[in-house]
């Protein structure tokens, strides 16, 4: 068997390649991690990411769940409304294990769907679309060993900020199944990653965690038309309305998704209640 074949989704590398992708996120000269500087090196490689994301990062900095919040994502997504949108969207798409968009804005796809399944977690709805996409205030969520496709997130400006647990990012110099690695980075509660059309715009996001924990991450992304200071984009969309991504299944075309949510924040926080009175 060759090495090819026995390295394992979501990366495929070596110990070897991890470790030199993990000293090589320590020594870009531009650090792809936002986090409390605690060395000289720190400080001068987080010294020129741009000011518009270190505000991002600024902002969310505070941002955390409760002790109760995170259990009841844990059993959400065990046995409740989280579980039911993972089987559904794990059916649809078989190319990598799913992972859950919130808008933190907006509805989500599966909002009506989760409605209809769930009719006590009932909730006025004045939309009359499915769901919507392109919201700039995104919670993602990962159970364990789940992972998504290499994707661009095109021109727009944003931070990936860990909530809870502990998930990897791994940053491609290009959008293509074969693209050069550039850094892996290992986010842990409260650092961000962070990208814009210059840097670190493709990337894989995987969580590490042990079977039965869960990632959650806070996205922010803003089009350049929402950035002070830059001229509007011309030409191609590069919104983040839809962004690009390589089709883990061979042979690894490229694709496009709208960037549709799976559920609205709205709902989850209505599900988390209910599970937080179950336990009480
Ligand atoms: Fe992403």
């Amino acid at each position: 068997m060759s090495q090819e074949s026995t390295l394992k989704p979501p990366f495929f590398i070596s110990r070897e390649e991890e470790l030199q992708l993990r000293i090589a996120a320590d020594q870009l000269p531009l650090s792809p991690v936002i986090t409390a500087p605690t060395s000289f090196d720190d400080f001068a490689r987080q010294l020129m990411i741009p000011n518009t994301v270190m505000e991002l990062a600024r902002k969310a900095s505070s941002i955390h769940f409760s002790a109760w919040e995170t259990e009841a994502i844990r059993q959400s997504l065990h046995a409740g409304v989280l579980k039911q949108i993972l089987d559904e969207k794990g059916q649809k798409d078989t190319s990598h294990p799913p992972y859950i968009r919130v808008a933190c804005t907006g509805k989500g796809d599966y909002d009506d769907w989760v409605l209809d399944q769930n009719p006590h977690l009932h909730v006025e709805s004045d939309q009359e679309h499915k769901g919507d996409y392109g919201s700039p205030v995104v919670l993602e969520i990962w159970p364990a060993g789940h992972y998504s496709p290499i994707h661009s997130h095109g021109s727009t400006t944003g931070i990936v900020y860990c909530l809870t647990g502990q998930i990897e990012v791994m940053a491609y110099d290009s959008l293509a199944w074969d693209a050069k690695k550039l850094a892996l980075i290992t986010l842990t509660p409260g650092q961000c990653a962070w990208l814009n059309d210059q840097h670190f715009a493709v990337h894989k996001v995987y969580c590490p965690m042990p079977e039965g924990n869960f990632a959650a991450t806070f996205h922010v992304y803003l089009n350049k038309s929402e950035l002070p200071l830059l001229l509007k984009s011309s030409g191609t969309p590069n919104t983040r309305d839809i962004f690009e991504f390589v089709d883990e299944n061979a042979p690894h075309e490229l694709g496009q998704f709208e960037t549709y949510s799976d559920l609205s924040w709205k709902l989850l926080r209505r599900e988390m209640s209910r599970i937080a009175a179950d336990l009480m």
